[in-house]
């Protein structure tokens, strides 16, 4: 693991119990204005049978789908974001990074129809990881779906080039956040690296904001060829 990945993890480690409160608070704005709707309206649009929820943190999203019978499973990381979903009752979510992805057992579900980030890709080499895993983990013609902040807005000031970045925020909604690096990536290397990997973008979602009309995340629908 390079360094600053090893930092991404461990700042994910400290911010667990903010990061909990903070979604279970709903202190997140955009989220419960427009992003958490909008990843799932694109999830339930598929009508997919099975999901695997990659970089689950506390499993609102999965919760949400098994509420609407969708049977499915959340992994993450964090041990302590883990023991935090379990907490509310469900026991499919497991702690992985997603370089161990395929080691693991997902009671008696072997292909999934879907795979979702929901503002879970962070590193560089995680677009890797997570398509590499999806040709063993997916049905046919499965989906990985990827919402993450929108380029454009992302990008700030600094030049549109794919890179770490460190976060410049300290807080998420009234909680302390630990800052982390993350790794930056323009639309076009978005698609070109899941292109590279045998999937196909199939559907792109650009949600905005309700009152500035500015787009705040970008969600990707890439089929596996
Ligand atoms: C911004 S949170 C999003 C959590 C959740 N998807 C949500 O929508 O609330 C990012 C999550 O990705 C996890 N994560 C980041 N990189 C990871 C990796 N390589 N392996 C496993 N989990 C990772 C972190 O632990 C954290 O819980």
């Amino acid at each position: 693991m390079d360094e600053n990945e090893q930092r991404l993890f461990d700042s994910w480690k400290n911010n667990a119990s903010s990061w909990t409160r903070a979604i279970r608070n709903q202190q997140i704005e955009s989220r419960v204005l427009v992003t958490n709707s909008a990843i799932l309206e694109t999830v339930i649009e598929l009508n997919p049978k099975t999901f695997l929820d990659v970089g689950c943190g506390e499993g609102w999203l999965c919760r949400e789908l098994f509420s609407k019978g969708i049977d499915g499973w959340g992994v993450d990381a964090s041990g302590e974001l883990i023991e935090a979903a379990r907490q509310e009752g469900d026991t499919r979510f497991l702690v992985s990074l997603y370089s161990d992805l395929t080691s693991h057992k997902f009671g008696d579900t072997v292909h999934f129809s879907c795979l979702i980030c929901n503002f879970s890709i962070l590193g560089q080499r995680d677009v890797a990881y997570i398509a590499s895993a999806g040709h063993s983990l997916l049905k046919k013609q499965g989906k990985i779906i990827v919402q993450t902040l929108h380029p454009i807005i992302a990008c700030g000031d600094a030049a549109y080039t794919s890179g770490w970045r460190e976060t410049a925020w300290h807080l998420i909604g009234n909680e302390t956040f630990h800052p982390a690096p993350w790794y930056f990536r323009t639309v076009e290397s978005w698609i070109e690296e899941f292109h590279a990997r045998n999937y196909r973008l199939l559907k792109l979602r650009e949600p905005c904001h309700l009152v500035t009309n500015k787009p705040i995340s970008i969600i990707f629908v890439f089929e596996q060829q």
